[in-house]
Order: structure tokens, then sequence, then C-alpha cells
């Protein structure tokens, strides 16, 4: 079973600007010791993002912590028996991730999808560069990600449920925000933990394949007080304050460089999945989350 989203790697044509957004906006540590790469920590871990130097800002993989390591082999198989091919990563990619040994995977819509036991380097005690107080992990992983399906929206909520194993957690349709232009629905997803959901799929493209990339605070007031920095520092909010109706999130959403757009929250729900079943909606709000800019 996959314990919790351990790690994402990006790839970005701008590594200073991700410094000073994951350091000065965001309150991360950047853990890298060296200057091609960025790797934002937000607690024990080593680290939660990684981001390497590239030609384009994109999604480059998405790391799952496995329970134990039968179950890493156990995935492996599953995926075998799937007819995915399946890579093994190298020695540098392990060092690079923290872990020891891991595998991956491509899920229809083209993203690397890579799993993983244990990393290394955990236990580095988290101090923010800001004073943030802290960030929702643990047992849980490092937040939530939203990629793009576009034009393969059942084949991958197919490979994530039948082939993974990940559960449903809502499936969110809403109306087309203007006439002509198509519905737009979010199926989310949840893994063997209590967040609401660790991944989820949205059925039109992104130009960097992130839809959004969340971290919980542990704090509100971390909340607001990131919202100052992020107008006062002049990123471009996605959406404004608001509380999400499935997850209970109070957040906001920033877009971050190279136009990944980040959502910063406080209070998401804690689901116990054994006696909850998954729900489907059409209204994503209680309040506000009024989008600022066409996404
Ligand atoms: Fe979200």
């Amino acid at each position: 079973m996959i314990a919790n989203l351990g790690y994402v790697v990006l790839s970005s044509a701008d590594l200073a600007q991700w410094r000073r957004f994951g350091t000065e906006t965001i309150g991360a540590m950047n853990a890298s010791e060296t200057d091609d790469r960025v790797a934002l920590k937000i607690d024990e871990h080593p680290f939660r993002v990684l981001i390497l130097s590239g030609d384009a800002d994109r999604l480059a993989a998405i790391g799952w912590e496995m329970v134990s390591s039968d179950q890493l082999d156990a995935m492996r198989l599953k995926c075998a028996d799937a007819g995915l091919p399946i890579c093994e990563g190298t020695a540098d990619e392990a060092d690079a991730r923290c872990v020891t040994n891991f595998f991956w995977v491509s899920d229809p819509a083209g993203n690397r999808v890579e799993f993983y036991h244990g990393r290394t380097g955990c236990g580095e005690p988290f101090t923010s560069p800001i004073c943030v107080g802290g960030f929702v992990t643990g047992e849980m992983g490092l937040g939530h990600l939203v990629i793009s399906a576009a034009g393969v929206f059942d084949e991958t909520h197919a490979f994530y449920t039948r082939v993974l194993g990940l559960g449903d957690s809502d499936d969110l349709t809403l109306p087309p925000p203007a006439e002509g232009a198509p519905e737009m629905r979010v199926r989310f997803l949840h893994v063997d933990n209590p967040r609401h959901h660790s991944l989820a799929l949205f059925n039109l493209p992104s130009p960097t394949g992130v839809v959004h990339l969340m971290f919980e605070m542990t704090e509100m007031d971390d909340v607001g007080r990131c919202l100052d920095r992020v107008n006062a520092q002049g990123w471009s909010l996605m959406a404004s304050l608001g509380r999400h109706c499935n997850d209970d999130m109070f957040s906001f959403y920033v877009i971050g460089p190279g136009g990944v757009p980040f959502e910063i929250g406080h209070g998401g729900l804690q689901v116990d999945w054994s006696t909850t079943e998954p729900t489907v909606s059409t209204v994503p709000d209680y309040w506000g989350h009024q989008y600022q800019v066409a996404t």
C-alpha cells in the first residue's frame, strides 16, 4: 500500500526564483548544498520538493512512499502484471532523492511515477528561515498534488485506482465557467493515511503538468502571513482566500516560479477511510477562492 506522497520533483529554468519563493515566501529551508538544484525542506525529511535545473518548468516526478519494503516489491509486481514497463532508478537519481533505491513507471498522462520505501537523511529538524511555525506532514506526507490528465482522464483515473490502489475521495464536476467552455472535473484520491486527498486529477490541460501543489501550515495565522508576503513580494494570486467543501481546507492559491501554482492551506479534513464513503460533488467552496487570473 502507498503510505503517503513523499516528494515531488520539478524541473525549472529559473532556480533563483525557486530559492527566493521557497525560502522567503513559503518559509521552507533550501536543503541543497549545490547550485544546480533547490531542495525545499518543510519537516524532518531531507526535502519534500526537489527542483532540478531544466529547460522548462514542468512536473518531473511524483514520489510515493510505500508502507514497507515488501509493499514496494508488491507494487513492482502489480505494475509489471499491468503490463507497465518498470524502470529502476539509477544510483545518482536515488542519491538525489535521498532514498536507497526506487523504481518508476509512467502514468497515462506521461508523468513519471516513482515508488520507494524509507528515506535517508531524515531527522534534521525543520527551522524556517522566516519563522513559519511548521507544516502538516508526518504520516500524511508532504501535502497534495493536483495534476492534469487532459485527454486521458478516465485512463489516468483507472491507472491510479485499479493499478496503484489509490481510493476515491470525491468526484467534483463544475459547470463550464463561460458559454462554450468545457466542463471542469476533478477526481480526488487518497492513499493509506487520513489526508482527504494526496493526489487529484484535473480534466483540462496545464502548461507545467502541475495544476497545483498544496502545503498545509500548522497555524492559520501563517497562511495569512504568507498571503501578506505574496502580496508584498509581487507574486500573482491564482485564487483568493477561501474554504473548500470537500477537504475543508482554508487556503489561497499563488502562482509560483515558472507558473507552478501553490495552494497554501490550513485545517484540512482528516478522514477515517475505513468508515467513509467517497463523495460526488458539484460545489467547490463554502466561500472565497475567487479566481484572479485565467486558469
Ligand atoms: Fe488543493
